[in-house]
């Protein structure tokens, strides 16, 4: 089967059967599968024919430790240079798997199979691989393209509904990014029709990543426009910061919500695309309100140490399907709400 994408000349993205697209794309030799307790009791039979590392599961196990330890397991295991690594799971497996791959060693190939709807549209796909650190997200880790990541739509079927909706939250940011007829599609259905209809979720699943590798493909280090995947994303880590209420998807959905509001306040965004945004996202049955005050958020914003200059890098819907980045200072981006 032929890649749906490719990223950088050096990352294949594959949408279809893993069983099909698997044997076609692992190097000859050994091969190690990083991977975690839900997968290995789910997709035991898939895990069979390798030397497996499990971590444990939740944000909490995304640290350097967790990373150390896989990096003593490889060493038991006699993992050496020339052994292909294959993280299997969701994203917290994927930044795991390539993170310890990208510097065991000074640098094993690596390859991963994403098994949640999050991990397939947006954390296996576009090269950064990383952990927390002292409760700031992502702070040590490498941009390593992976060789190939396979996104399976159908292994979506075992994910619980929460975990599926998370998911939509990273494709409905896609849509508002780059693709209007994507969030057009979107409109047109509904939770209960994506969680069920195979081909409507691979076309919605392959237009999001095509989102994500065409900006990546532009901008890998993101100097500029990969900023833009950030969409309600600054807000969204403050949320998850502030209240252990939300997943990662449902804070991007609030998130989104309010730096679409923010926008509107800006005249960035017509106030009727703004409504449409919220529109989607309650319907899929995201909750928009914040659980914490807007206020506290920005307690938490002022704190990242991700600002440069003092100011911190906003994603603001521009329309549908277009956005820009403005950079402010927490004064002012907390003077918008
Ligand atoms: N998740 C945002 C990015 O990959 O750049």
């Amino acid at each position: 089967m032929k890649p749906a994408f490719n990223v950088r000349q050096q990352s294949d993205v594959y949408v279809g059967s893993v069983d099909e697209i698997l044997p076609g794309v692992l190097p000859e030799g050994r091969t190690v599968v990083v991977t975690d307790a839900t997968i290995d009791r789910l997709y035991h039979p898939l895990l069979a024919p390798y030397d497996c590392v499990l971590i444990g599961t939740g944000e909490s196990v995304k640290t350097l430790q967790t990373v150390e330890r896989v990096l003593r397991r490889f060493i038991e295991l006699g993992v050496d240079r020339k052994t292909f690594v294959l993280g299997i799971g969701g994203g917290i497996v994927t930044d795991v798997a390539g993170f310890a791959a990208s510097i065991y060693m000074r640098g094993l190939r690596f390859g991963f199979v994403s098994t949640t709807l999050l991990g397939q549209v947006d954390a296996s796909v576009g090269g950064k691989n990383g952990v927390n650190l002292d409760g700031y997200k992502n702070m040590a880790g490498t941009f390593t393209q992976p060789d190939f990541v396979v996104c399976d739509p159908a292994l979506l079927r075992t994910l619980p509904d929460r975990e599926f909706r998370a998911g939509l939250a990273e494709v409905v940011k896609s849509a508002i990014i780059a693709d209007a007829e994507l969030f057009a599609r979107l409109e047109q259905s509904d939770f209960a029709t994506l969680r069920r209809d195979t081909d409507l979720l691979a076309d919605a699943l392959s237009a999001a990543v095509r989102v994500k590798a065409d900006i990546v493909e532009r901008d890998e280090r993101e100097s500029g426009e990969r900023r833009k995947l950030n969409l309600g994303h600054t807000l969204a880590h403050a949320i998850e910061k502030c209240s252990s209420r939300m997943n990662h998807g449902e804070a991007v959905a609030v998130g989104t919500a309010l730096v679409a509001d923010a926008a509107v306040k800006l005249g960035t965004l017509a106030e009727s695309d703004r409504d449409r945004i919220r529109a989607l996202l309650a319907g899929l049955g995201f909750d928009l309100e914040p659980p914490v005050p807007v206020a506290r958020l920005m307690k938490e914003v002022g704190k990242d140490k991700k600002s440069e200059d003092g100011r911190i890098r906003i994603v603001l819907p521009a329309g549908i399907g277009d956005c820009e980045v403005r950079p402010m200072t927490v004064p002012e981006f907390a003077a918008l709400f």
